[in-house]
């Protein structure tokens, strides 16, 4: 017996002492800023032809609803929330259906085919991205009449802001566009002018209150069955495309350092989905998947947003078979594995 009552004392003292480092270092709301990898439905409320609001889209998610995420399921910044226990989805702040009590624990202000560039979201009448940091100044108005000054900005301060954009500024834009940027900048400057941009949105979010960012790096872009069925010499990866999302990374992780070097109380991490992708896109069968060059939406190849439509005959019965959803977004599997992946290195430092 006499051991327990020594050991009784110190369990408790311990248990408190977790729980209280628990309840310091949680992350309270996860706000997203982005493209159509975060976009939970914000582009159902503007006039764009880039939507996913109709089925098949969402079929697995929670009630089959297609919701305007571009997958099957759950799209990462969702996952992220869910598992840092906040909730398990993030609402789209242009979505009627919630107010300020939904987003009091996470919001997303993301659209999709928007980019850094303004002359991205120009291409399909997006939001802009300063116009995403437009929303959420809106936000935290609302936020602080709802909750208070003080609890209010307790939780901006200490949420997780997570930022996921470029692959459009590269695919939608530079690359299609010959009389437009490629013809003012080399890819190296448009990528120093992009890592600008990103830098200038960080700094402005520290000025609001933001302190725990994560910034998205760009997925092997060459890999997408859309960019694969570009490819000249056969449907493999477009290893041009690679190499811009790899050395755009390497910016973003300079810049990241630079961040935190002068803004004090600033954490900003790089969460680089490359690796993580690759490692499937190169061993599909080891995590179960049968398809990785060809999507499951309609014929794979090229199909996204209207183009994959319940009337498509060609979609596939298991998503969870494919790495990709639609000819440029990953299945909510695949997304899994990222967001796990992620959880795992950049964002363990806020867990
Ligand atoms: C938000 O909506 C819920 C129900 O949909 C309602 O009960 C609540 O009062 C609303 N909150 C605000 C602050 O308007
Ligand atoms: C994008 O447009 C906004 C609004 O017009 C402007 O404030 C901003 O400077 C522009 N960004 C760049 C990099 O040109
Ligand atoms: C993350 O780490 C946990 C615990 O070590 C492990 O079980 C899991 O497989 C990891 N997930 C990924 C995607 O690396």
């Amino acid at each position: 017996m006499a051991p327990h009552h020594l050991i009784t004392p110190w369990l408790l003292f311990s248990q408190t002492l977790l729980l209280a480092v628990q309840t310091i270092a949680k992350v309270p709301a996860v706000i997203v800023f982005g493209d159509s990898s975060v976009d939970s439905g914000n582009n159902n409320q503007i006039s764009t032809i880039l939507k996913s609001n109709f089925k098949p889209y969402g079929r697995d998610f929670l009630g089959g609803k297609p919701t305007g995420r571009f997958s099957n399921g759950r799209i990462p910044s969702d996952l992220i929330s869910e598992a840092f226990g906040v909730k398990p989805t993030v609402p789209a702040y242009l979505d009627p259906m919630y107010n300020i009590t939904d987003f009091a624990t996470g919001v997303d202000f993301a659209s999709a085919g928007t980019g850094y560039d303004n002359a991205t979201s120009n291409v399909l009448s997006v939001i802009p991205l300063w116009e995403e940091l437009e929303y959420y100044k809106a936000y935290q108005v609302k936020l602080r009449r709802y909750l208070g000054e003080r609890k209010a900005n307790e939780i901006l301060s200490e949420a997780l802001y997570l930022m996921s954009v470029g692959t459009n500024d590269f695919l939608e834009n530079y690359y299609v566009f010959p009389a437009g940027r490629s013809s003012q900048f080399t890819v190296d400057q448009y990528q120093r002018f992009l890592a600008g941009i990103a830098g200038k949105f960080i700094t402005q979010l520290y000025g609001l209150g933001g302190r725990k960012i994560s910034l998205g790096g760009l997925p092997p872009m060459g890999c997408m069955p859309l960019e694969r069925s570009r490819n000249m010499y056969g449907n493999g990866c477009v290893e041009e495309y690679n190499k811009v999302g790899r050395d755009f990374n390497v910016k973003l992780h300079n810049l990241a350092v630079k961040l935190n070097k002068e803004l004090p109380g600033i954490k900003v991490v790089v969460s680089n989905p490359y690796d993580p992708l690759m490692e499937v896109i190169q061993h599909p069968s080891s995590f179960g998947f049968e398809s990785v060059a060809v999507a499951c939406c309609g014929t794979g190849i090229f199909e996204a947003g209207y183009l994959c439509d319940q009337f498509n005959p060609f979609t596939c019965s298991d998503a969870n078979k494919y790495v990709f959803w639609d000819s440029f977004h990953p299945t909510e599997k695949t997304n899994r594995i990222i967001s796990g992946h992620l959880m795992n290195t950049s964002l363990a430092v806020f867990l």
